[in-house]
């Protein structure tokens, strides 16, 4: 059985960043991910004063305050991260400050409306080109409390308008439609903000004050679940992935595999910061344990929404039909990743359907083949990466380097587990 560990949560690492640029004091952050996303999230604090020192295994950084952040003389480069430009939407917002948000031509295509229309809700203004995307512009103004109703299930959303409220100093309540991940929630009682959730509703009580923080940052779930899926489909030996966050809102693709037939437990479970961590160890699958078709429902979603790349490549090896329903969330993320994922299987011999929110995967076993398009985006170049490694596959991609955004070192790490 083989260890390894994947690098830190990308989820976490931006708002580790975040809180501790606006900690009254001295955070410390070991284990961030140092990848092109986090970089986006730190050039922007930056660029706003503060002085976050270059990334690496164990940083400390200097809070400066609430109210301490000051607008930048350029325009924010939030690059591929749609989670740097949502959650700065807030924080911006909140400062009262002037801003606008760039990014590359993924990012400037994203939805962006989900996040302006909650701000001007509390009185920013906010504007945004016709298409909803980027450029964004923010003008100073005094935000005041919010009671939002969020039509799309989006942590980010959730997360500016709680970072909004909490800059600001104003109350806000976020009602959601299904449950999102919940680290700014955690990550904000730990530094004595007042948060409450109750069932889909997360509310933010003003206290003028964040203590800074110091935070462990676990593996990220939604990286280990590629070599999960390595595992499971005989493309490696047993595995043991090390001290990986497996919070409930974080873990729905590792409870799909176990129904797909994986044999995946969790080891050494403990709490690390406020989050739940653990060993995930995966026992080799393939031709001696076969994996089979599932369905996926809409509930499942936000719990595995980043991972659907990897379970679609996972689903063209096992027997029977996948079918995923309730995701048209995936149509706006770094790709169009309903369009990539079934576009990309069909050009390797697979079996697959687009539908409107999901897809249908057939599995077989024939040996694939061809060229993946990734269009920049990382997860479907990983997830390709992964059917790439099943022996007797013959899978190349326009643009391996993609995998920067969250998993600089997805590659060696590959090479290194995979069967040869
Ligand atoms: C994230 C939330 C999710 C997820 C993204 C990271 C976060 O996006 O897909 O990779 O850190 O809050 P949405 O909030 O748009 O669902």
């Amino acid at each position: 059985m083989a260890a390894l560990r994947v690098p830190g949560d990308k989820s976490i690492s931006h708002r580790a960043l975040m809180l501790a640029a606006l900690g009254q004091g001295t955070s410390r952050v070991r284990g961030i991910l140092e990848s092109a996303d986090v970089h986006s999230t730190a050039g922007v604090l930056r660029a706003m004063g503060v002085a976050i020192p270059v990334l690496g295994p164990d940083i400390t950084i200097e809070g400066v305050g609430l109210r301490g952040l000051r607008a930048a003389d350029r325009a924010l480069d939030c690059g591929n991260s749609g989670t740097t430009t949502r959650l700065m939407a807030g924080i911006v917002a909140g400062s009262g400050l002037s801003a606008r948000f760039e990014g590359d031509a993924s990012l400037s295509a994203r939805p962006m409306r989900r996040v302006a229309a909650p701000l001007e809700a509390m009185g920013a203004r906010v504007r945004l080109p016709a298409h909803g995307g980027l450029p964004m512009t923010i003008e100073g103004a005094v935000l005041h409390g919010v009671t939002w109703h969020s039509e799309v299930a989006s942590a980010q959303v959730k997360s500016a308008i709680l970072l909004a409220g909490l800059v600001a100093n104003v109350p806000v309540e976020v009602h959601e439609p299904a449950a999102t991940r919940d680290h700014s929630e955690r990550m904000l009682r730990a530094r004595g903000v007042e948060v409450r959730t109750d069932g889909l509703v997360v509310s933010l009580l003003p206290g003028a004050r964040l203590d800074p923080g110091d935070i462990d940052v676990p593996g990220d779930p939604s990286s280990a679940a590629f070599f999960a899926g390595l595992a499971a489909l005989g493309a490696s030996t047993g595995l043991r992935i090390e001290h990986v966050g497996i919070n409930p809102a974080r873990v729905g693709a590792f409870r799909v595999l176990v129904r797909m037939g994986a044999a995946l437990r969790y080891e050494d479970l403990r709490d690390a910061g406020g989050e739940p961590v653990a060993s995930i160890i995966v026992e080799p699958g393939g031709v001696a344990r076969p994996l089979r078709g599932v369905t996926i429902t809409p509930d499942e979603i936000p719990s595995l929404i980043d991972e659907l790349p990897l379970l679609a490549c996972v689903a063209a090896r096992a027997e029977g039909e996948t079918r995923v329903t309730g995701a048209a969330e995936l149509r706006v993320k770094e790709s169009d990743r309903i369009r990539a994922v079934v576009d990309n299987l069909r050009v390797l011999g697979v079996d697959a359907e687009e539908l409107p929110d999901g897809f249908v995967v057939r599995g077989s076993d024939r040996p694939l083949a061809g060229r993946v398009v990734t269009h920049g985006d990382h997860r479907i170049a990983m997830a390709f990466g992964v059917l790439g490694a099943v022996p007797g596959h013959t899978i190349t991609l326009d643009d391996p380097s993609c995998v920067a955004v969250s998993y600089p070192t997805f590659w060696d790490d590959l090479a290194r587990v995979r069967h040869r």
